[in-house]
This record gives structure tokens, sequence and C-alpha cells, in this order.
């Protein structure tokens, strides 16, 4: 009896000096954030990984709203990731603050795909491994049911790509000439505005224009026109869009594929969104609600760039593919890569898309978490409208987890500056302690200065916590500029 009395002991102290060293792996965290007492509630995990338990630290309070439920599931768990040498944590203009900028979630991935990483991992070889048809075959039914495609296409037409600003790259080497003018509308993704001037094509902006509700528009006359005046031999088309989230509708698609047709260019279209077309407010994203390119693509050369990354919270295993069904489009592509085997991936790679496009488990989770981020996203939207009118608003969020919140108002009742050291995401940066990706990043011609942009996909503490710092900071600056005013009277 002794003897298990004092090996239980031993097993309760070990465990604490170890949860002590977790949460001092995370110094640097401000203290409002850490918990370490309360142990992380995570009802929908079933993972077999038992350390995970101790991987969250941190706890956000949520003052006013009661967990989102669907399917059972609590989407809501905090994760601890600075020592996960995370980009988002480690390369943060401010690493105090609270992280909202890149495109990657501060939630747990599907407990089912952890679990399939885990056994993975657990058989001790990592030799060279295929993507086998089984998983084109898996991702062809999943297009079909979740992403409304009119057909499955042959495992024949996929194409693994590490990832899909690799796959645009390769995409323009192939399939364009050096020189070609290549059109992205703006404001979009940066890097992959990137891989056009970085792969030597001409980089040609077409501005999406504005909605009375904020909403982006293709201006579809001017780009056509923009594409006959240019020569552009590709489009790059986001679907659903990043920033701003805009499902596109089935006419405009079409006659963004007529206007391609008619100038021969080719459409790139990457869907790596099209699985977060959020529920809501019926109509939102549209009657059709998320219309895959191949659908309308019709006369039109396109290639479809697509990857359960974002989806699942799966970035940093870096599996994503390509759908390729034109067979001169297919052979080119291949003729590019095929040399340098980029169209092979890791052991890891395999075992996340066998999973992640597991249909049951993954459309249930999928559900939960697109309903937590619709929850955030609309606490968000009411909040910012109650407490910074006519200062601070959020777009109509029809996808994705990335809310595009536009800072007109604030930038002129405070006077911030267009650069330099007072401007928009210093005092965002700084004053309020966020880090949200700034608008100018997705827009070098200078029309989104005035707008942020806000990852949602976190716990409703946390984004609780983003607009009471707002709130803090734009208080303490109307103070300090009212006791300037008073002392210079
Ligand atoms: C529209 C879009 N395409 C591509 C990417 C990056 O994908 P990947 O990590 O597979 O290169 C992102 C990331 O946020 C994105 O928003």
């Amino acid at each position: 009896m002794k003897l298990v009395l004092a090996t239980a002991a031993v097993g309760v102290a070990l465990y604490i000096v170890y949860r002590r060293r977790r949460v001092s792996a995370e110094e640097g965290e401000p203290q409002w954030l850490r918990d370490p007492d309360t142990p992380p509630s995570s009802p929908q995990s079933g993972s077999s990984l038992p350390s995970r338990r101790s991987y969250s630290p941190l706890v956000f309070r949520s003052n006013s709203n009661q967990p989102v439920v669907a399917d059972e599931m609590v989407i809501d768990t905090p994760v601890a990731r600075k020592h996960l040498h995370t980009v988002k944590h480690t390369l943060s203009k401010n690493t105090d603050a609270l992280q909202l900028w890149v495109a990657d979630m501060e939630l747990e991935s599907p407990p089912h795909v952890v679990d399939a990483i885990v056994q993975r991992a657990s058989e001790p070889t990592f030799g060279y491994t295929i993507q086998p048809s089984l998983i084109w075959t898996r991702v062809a039914s999943w297009l079909v049911a979740h992403q409304n495609w009119a057909h499955a296409p042959s495992p024949d037409a996929f194409i693994f790509s590490a990832n899909v600003v690799v796959s645009f790259c390769n995409a323009l080497r192939a399939l364009t000439r050096e020189g070609d003018a290549v059109v992205v509308m703006v404001p979009s993704y940066q890097p992959l505005q990137q891989c056009v001037s970085g792969s030597g094509r001409r980089l040609v902006l077409h501005p999406l224009t504005r909605a009375a509700d904020g909403t982006f528009e293709m201006n579809l006359p001017a780009l056509a026109a923009t594409l006959r005046h240019e020569g552009a031999t590709a489009l790059l088309l986001l679907s659903p869009h990043n920033p701003g989230g805009r499902v596109w509708r089935t006419d405009e698609l079409m006659a963004l594929a007529d206007a391609c047709a008619e100038n021969d260019v080719l459409v790139v279209s990457d869907e790596i969104w099209a699985d977060w077309v959020l529920p809501g407010p019926s109509g939102l994203a549209g009657k059709d609600g998320f219309v895959p390119f191949s659908r309308v693509a019709n006369r039109c050369r396109h290639i479809t760039l697509n990857a359960p990354t974002k989806t699942f919270n799966l970035a940093g295993l870096h599996a994503s593919f390509l759908v390729i069904e034109q067979p001169a489009l297919r052979r080119a592509y291949l003729a590019y890569v095929e040399p340098a085997t980029m169209h092979f991936g890791s052991a890891f790679a395999t075992t996340a898309l066998l999973a992640a496009y597991d249909d049951q488990p993954s459309r249930a989770w999928l559900r939960a978490a697109t309903a937590h981020v619709r929850a955030n996203a609309t606490w968000l939207t009411a909040e910012l409208n109650a407490r910074l009118p006519g200062l601070v608003s959020a777009l109509p969020l029809q996808a994705t987890y990335l809310i595009w919140l536009d800072f007109a108002g604030l930038v002129a009742a405070l006077e911030l500056t267009r650069d330099g050291g007072d401007d928009l995401e210093e005092f965002v940066l700084r004053e309020a302690g966020l880090c949200l990706s700034p608008g100018s990043e997705f827009d070098p011609t200078g029309a989104s200065d005035a707008c942020m942009r806000l990852n949602a996909a976190c716990p409703r503490g946390m984004i609780e916590e983003a607009a009471q710092r707002l709130c803090d900071a734009v208080e303490a600056r109307r103070s300090a500029r009212q006791a300037s005013s008073r002392t210079s009277t």
C-alpha cells in the first residue's frame, strides 16, 4: 500500500513540474491569458495522444456567450502554439499582441485527423511515400458532396502539390511565357501577387469595387477590357475571395468565363476556401452557395487549386492538389513539375489527405467549426456597431474565417496618417495590442489602406478580448486628444 501511495505521490509531483515547465515555455504570454490550473475542456477530442491535454494552458474566458454547439461538438478549446515555431507567433510584429493575422486557426485540428497523424508517427519508418489514387477518389467525392462540383473528376486529373502558392508559381511557369500579363483582382492574398512578378510575368492589378454594404464586386465590363488591352494570358480567381470572404455568384462566374474564353485567357481558380462558405442569414452567399469554376468554365481553359489545409487547420503539413482536366494543360504542367518531383508529398501529407477527406467525421467537424466562426463574426460585427459606430465596421462575411474591417471612420476621427509613425497599423498593433493583417498588404493601389483583416478562427474569448482592447485604445486616444486640446486652448 505504502509503495502504491509513494508511486502516486511521485507521479503527481512529476506532473506538476511538467505543467509548470510547459507554462513557463509560454513565458512572455500576458498574465491574463494564463490559467494553468484550469484543465482545458475538450469535449470533441477523441485523440489518443495523452500529452495533448497539457497543450492548453491558456484559457480565454468568454463573458457573455455560451459556446456554440453543433453536431454535439464545441469548437472553442484554446490552444498554446508559440512553442511550435508557428509563423503567426514567431514572426509577429508584436509578439505580445493578440495574434489575429496569419490564416490558420487558434483552434485544434479535427481529432480524427490528429489521431491519424499520431498513428502514422508511431510507425517508425518515414521512407518515400506516394499519394495513392484512393486519396483522389475521396477528394473527388468530397468536391461533389461539399463543393458543388457537377461531376467527380477522374483520379488522373489530380496532381499533388505541397501547397497552393507553389502550385500557382508552377502553373505560371508551366502554362504561360516570361513577360506575359497575368491579371489579379485586388485586394487579394499577397503571396500570390508575388508569384506573378517573381516568376517574371507582368502583374496587372484589377481593382474590385464595393457594393453599398461594402462587399466586393467584380466590374466585369472593365475586367474584360483589361484582359483585352493588356493581352493577358492568365487570370487568377480567388473563389471564395480572400480578403472579404466574397462568394462569387453563378452569373458573375459565367460572365468571367466568357470574357476569358474570348481572350484565350487561362483561369487559375484558387478554391482553397471553398469549404468555408458560412452558414447563416439565408441568401448571404447567394442562392447557389459556392460555385466551382469547373461548373461554368465551358470553353475556357482553366485549372483548379485546392487543399484541405484552410478547412481543417493543416497548413503546416503541406498537403494540397490541383485539378487539371484538360489533357494539354495537364501534360504541360506535369512536364514542368515531374523532373523535380514536385508532385510528390511527405508521408504525413498522404495521411493528412486520407483523413481530411474522410467524409463523415470531417463533415461533422466542419459544421461545428463554421458555426463557431459564424457566431464569432456575428458577435464582433454587433459589438463594433454598438461600441464604435461609424468608426470601425465589419464586412458581411459570406465565406472564410477572415473578417475585413473598415477603419476609415477611425482613421479620420483620430487623424491617423496613411503611413509613418502614427498610422492605422501602428495604432492597432501598439496601442490596442492586436496583430491584424494590414489592408496595404493585399492592395498595392492604396485603396485598402484604411482596412485590416482579422482572423476569427479562434476561441470566442479571444474575439471578445480583441474588441475590448480596440475600444479601450480608442477611448485612451480620445481622452488624450481631449486633454491636449484643453491644454492648448
Ligand atoms: C486564397 C489563398 N490561396 C492560397 C493560400 C495559401 O495556401 P498554401 O498555404 O497552400 O500555399 C491562402 C492562405 O491564406 C489563401 O488565402
